[in-house]
């Protein structure tokens, strides 16, 4: 063809266009993803691009500096009003003139991948449930006898290649005047639809809508509530927020709350009526950050355990609170948030992630969204530690899980001088192997307990006690230090050669602060502390190892240690108290918030809910209350490190 040449980049997509082919237009024939909400009409500006030019031998082609038609009104105004960055075009504007290559930024595809660190887990690509659609509608007429709403889905069907749309009555009673205001132009939300519900008007806006539309997801742990509040056309993350789960005053762990459903007739509708009223607070807080209308919020996703699942929905966890833990379902679910009373968008939808099992909930489905053991080629463990630890272990071939109940002491309760990860609470600890001196840090300060400027600088908190990474580095320094035996038994004071060991009752402590000095609490660690943390690092272990069993394998290729407690946790402790397998320092990574992760992947790619689902019903499930091998490799795992298993990497 003697038609000019047109190469996209980074798809490499090309084909010959005539002189005067929009870039746009040649775009959208060759399927390259260029993003448009105007429809091509220069308002949106979304379809922004960058040609080159040059010699390009790769491609076989000269670029000339006129490669491209000159720049028009509408680029020119645009560039008065906002600034087009240098070197940028309106796709929509810019014409082919000469063979030119063209790149399309991220920030102009609508498949576009959010930013994430993490090379090994899975990537964030925006495929979100609703899109913004700018139409021009015909004008009714006297001959003409459809109504607006027809002539508007006629519209917004033949620009944009959309399903049968629907609408709801909220979108009804407020077109007639939007689309007069708008001078027959307007700006539709449209959800594309999906399984449960078919494809819809949620909103129209007069004229060309230039705001976002947006979504949320929500991890609702039975301690906490989190939500990260996401722009559905950028992938960003606007505002982040979170409140503690008012279901607290219920009881403080999950079957405290169950046994209070089954104590108290509408107990259960309680805890409903809380969390989903905790969570309306959480929403205007965060609207509110974010300084968006809480209507402008049309999609939501939330992850949760299996009780809190249940609760949230409306159903009584009776049966979660007895074998065989049978759950009401299992699967993911699609629902109206007017069916939860929450006070988002009025059509707003609600997709919750599907349950693995009773015990392993939607939030280790989201765990393993974000991590995605099932597309990996090493061997991974994934350890999502709360009061329960959700347990993963898997590589492309297959995906096993299992929980195993850890109890609270990893958060620091049950712990002598524990408390939760707050300002004044000792999050690392280093103990002297020869003095047998500690040195500690404290969260809000950033010296350690031994350098200048400490005290002045945590006067303000005070030293309060030992959050959950703080005992776990404790307990691990003292069996570095010899303080601790592998049993789990503190020393005398002639036995390790410090002061710091005392007797306490019948057995040792180890003196961490005296806080007398400062006025504060006496931090020790006493011996029922780390029989506390045997038996949670235990159960943690047991666990893997049983998976570990159950796939055939002695040894894993990475760790990765999920959840808030898994970002603050040292690798090299953990492995010194045996809670995780032995693996190279380097291979055990943090992936911080990963149910929230996973949350928030199925929030901005709806095929990413597919592909969860799918992957949910092929893990296989390990139920430990009924291994056998369990309890062997929990006897096994109470020393520290462990008595049966060799730890070379650490030894080495
Ligand atoms: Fe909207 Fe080009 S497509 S400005």
């Amino acid at each position: 063809s003697n038609d000019p040449l047109v190469i996209f980049t980074p798809s490499g997509k090309r084909g010959n266009f005539p002189v005067g082919t929009p870039i746009l237009t040649a775009a959208r024939q060759l399927g390259v993803d260029l993003d448009s909400v105007c429809g091509g009409r220069g308002i949106c500006s979304k379809c922004q691009i960058t040609p080159s030019f040059g010699e390009f031998p790769k491609h076989g082609v000269t670029v000339y500096e006129d490669a491209l038609s000159e720049w028009n009104s509408v680029e020119q105004r645009y560039d008065d009003i906002r600034g087009l960055t240098k070197g940028r075009r309106l796709g929509c504007q810019a014409t082919v003139q000469g063979d030119v290559v063209i790149d399309v930024p991220p920030e102009s595809q609508v498949h576009r991948q959010v930013v994430r660190k993490r090379a090994e887990a899975r990537e964030i690509v925006m495929n979100p449930s609703t899109r913004l659609y700018y139409v021009e509608v015909e004008e009714p007429d006297m001959h003409d006898p459809s109504g607006d709403l027809e002539r508007l889905i006629k519209a917004l069907r033949a620009d944009w290649d959309l399903p049968q749309l629907e609408a709801d009555l909220g979108v009804l009673t407020g077109l007639q005047p939007a689309l007069r205001k708008g001078e027959w132009k307007v700006t539709c939300a449209v959800h594309l639809g999906d399984d449960t519900f078919s494809p819809r008007i949620m909103q129209v806006w007069p004229g060309f809508y230039d705001g976002s539309i947006y979504g949320l997801a929500v991890d609702l742990g039975s301690t906490t509530i989190a939500a990260h509040l996401c722009d559905l056309t950028t992938g960003e993350v606007v505002a982040s927020s979170g409140i503690m789960n008012p279901q607290i005053r219920f009881g403080e762990d999950l079957m405290s709350r169950v046994s209070y459903g089954m104590m108290n007739p509408s107990g259960a509708d309680e805890m409903t009526k809380a969390v989903r009223e905790g969570m309306n607070a959480l929403f205007v807080q965060i609207a509110s950050e974010a300084e968006i209308d809480r209507n402008l919020i049309v999609d939501a996703v939330f992850v949760c355990n299996p009780v809190m699942h249940h609760l949230f929905l409306g159903i009584d966890p009776f049966e979660l609170g007895q074998a065989p833990f049978a759950l009401a379902t299992s699967e993911a679910l699609a629902l109206r948030t007017l069916e939860l009373d929450l006070n988002l968008h009025p059509a707003a939808r609600v997709y919750i992630l599907p349950c693995i099992a009773g015990h392993v909930g939607a939030d280790a489905a989201a765990v393993a969204l974000s991590e995605a053991p099932d597309k990996s080629d090493d061997l991974v463990l994934v350890v999502d530690v709360g009061t329960n630890a959700e347990i993963l272990l898997g590589n492309k071939e297959k995906v096993l899980a299992c929980s195993s109940p850890t109890g609270p002491a990893f958060e620091g309760a049950q712990i002598s001088s524990g408390q939760r990860a707050a300002p004044g609470a000792i999050e690392r600890i280093e103990i002297d192997p020869v003095t047998k001196e500690p040195r500690f840090r404290v969260i809000g300060c950033d010296l350690w307990s031994d350098e200048e400027g400490f005290e002045a600088q945590t006067a303000a908190t005070g030293i309060t006690g030992i959050c959950g990474s703080g005992i776990i580095e404790a307990v691990a320094e003292m069996r570095l230090a010899g303080i601790v035996d592998g049993p789990g038994l503190i020393g005398s004071a002639e036995q390790t050669g410090t002061d710091r060991c005392f007797p306490e009752g019948r057995t040792n402590s180890y003196l961490v602060h005296d806080g007398t000095a400062d006025g504060g609490p006496k931090i020790t660690v006493t011996n029922v502390d780390i029989r506390q943390i045997q038996m949670a690092k235990a159960a943690l272990y047991s666990g893997a190892r049983l998976l570990m069993d159950k796939f055939g394998v002695d040894a894993v290729d990475r760790v990765v240690l999920a959840g808030a407690f898994g970002a603050h946790i040292s690798p090299k402790h953990a492995m010194v108290l045996g809670m995780i397998p032995d693996a190279p320092f380097e291979k055990v990574t943090s992936a911080g918030n990963a149910a929230g992760t996973g949350a928030r992947i199925a929030l901005l790619n709806t095929e990413a809910r597919k592909d969860i689902e799918t992957t949910v019903q092929n893990i296989e499930k390990i139920e430990t209350a009924i291994e056998p091998r369990f309890q062997e490799h929990f006897v096994n795992a109470s020393a520290i490190p462990n008595s049966a298993e060799p730890f070379p990497i650490l030894n080495s």
